[in-house]
C-alpha cells in the first residue's frame, strides 16, 4: 500500500510514440511561465516538470536567508516537505565587485531597501537607477549574474550553480529582456542582454547554464 500511494505521488505515466513511459514527477518551485517551459524543454521524457499551481500550491515561499545558495535550498527543502514531492528551486542575483557583490540576493527588490529617491521609481527602473547611482564614481564596472539551482531528490539536496562574467553599463542599451538586462553587457559580446533575442541570450544565460547541469544529472539517473 505504501508503495502504491508513493508510486502515485512521485510518478506520471506518460503515452509517447505508443509507449508507456513511467516517469519521475518534480516540482519546479516557481510559477513564472517562462522559467518552467525552458526546463521542460530540455528535459528528457522520463520526467515531468510540475509548477507550484499544478501541484495545487498557491501561497507564498520564504526566503530569509542571505545567500543565493541558503535561499534556494530554503525554497526546495519548503516545498519537499510541504508536499512529500521531489522539487527543486533556483535563485538568481546580479553581484558587482565594486559593491561587494550587491545587489545579489537582494537584485528583485533593490531600489526597496534603505529609504531614498530610488524606493520612489518604478521597481526595476528603480533597481537599475541605484545600481548604476551606486557605481557611478567607481573604476571598477565587473559583474556577474548568478543562478543557483537546489534540488531535493528522496531526503537528499545537490546545488547547480551558472554564472556569467561582464560589465555594468554607464547607461541602458535594448528594451528586450527584463531585470537588469539593459545595463549588462556579457563578457565577448558587443549587445547587451537587453539588446539580445531571447533565444540568444537564453543560449548563453546564468540560468541557462545551471539548468543544463540540473537537466545533466536528472537525464543520467
Ligand atoms: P529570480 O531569483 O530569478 O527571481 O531573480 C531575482 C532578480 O534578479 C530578478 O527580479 C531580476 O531583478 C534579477 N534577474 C534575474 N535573472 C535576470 C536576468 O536574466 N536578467 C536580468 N535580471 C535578472
Amino acid at each position: 500500500m505504501d508503495f502504491a500511494v508513493n508510486f502515485l505521488i512521485k510518478s506520471a505515466i506518460k503515452y509517447k510514440k505508443n509507449k508507456l513511459i513511467i516517469c519521475m514527477k518534480l516540482v519546479f518551485a516557481t510559477n513564472n511561465a517562462n522559467k518552467i517551459e525552458e526546463v521542460k524543454n530540455l528535459v528528457s521524457d522520463n520526467i515531468q516538470i510540475i509548477s507550484l499551481n499544478e501541484a495545487g500550491f498557491m501561497g507564498e515561499i520564504p526566503e530569509e536567508f542571505e545567500t543565493l545558495e541558503k535561499n534556494s535550498s530554503q525554497k526546495a527543502w519548503y516545498i519537499y516537505h510541504l508536499l512529500g514531492m521531489n522539487c527543486f528551486a533556483d535563485d538568481t542575483g546580479l553581484e558587482a565587485e565594486a559593491l561587494n557583490n550587491a545587489p545579489g540576493v537582494y537584485s528583485a527588490r533593490y531600489s526597496r531597501i534603505g529609504n531614498d529617491t530610488f524606493s520612489n521609481l518604478d521597481l526595476v527602473e528603480g533597481n537599475i537607477c541605484k545600481l548604476l547611482d551606486n557605481l557611478k564614481n567607481s573604476g571598477n564596472r565587473r559583474a556577474k549574474f548568478r543562478t543557483v539551482i537546489s534540488l531535493i531528490l528522496e531526503g537528499k539536496e545537490y546545488q547547480f550553480e551558472g554564472e556569467v562574467l561582464g560589465i555594468i553599463l554607464k547607461e541602458k542599451r535594448g528594451n528586450k529582456g527584463f531585470g537588469y538586462d539593459p545595463v549588462f553587457l556579457p563578457d565577448g559580446y558587443s549587445k547587451s542582454f537587453a539588446e539580445m533575442d531571447l533565444k540568444e541570450k537564453n543560449s548563453i544565460s546564468h540560468r541557462y547554464l545551471a539548468i543544463s547541469k540540473l537537466v545533466g544529472f536528472l537525464n543520467n539517473l
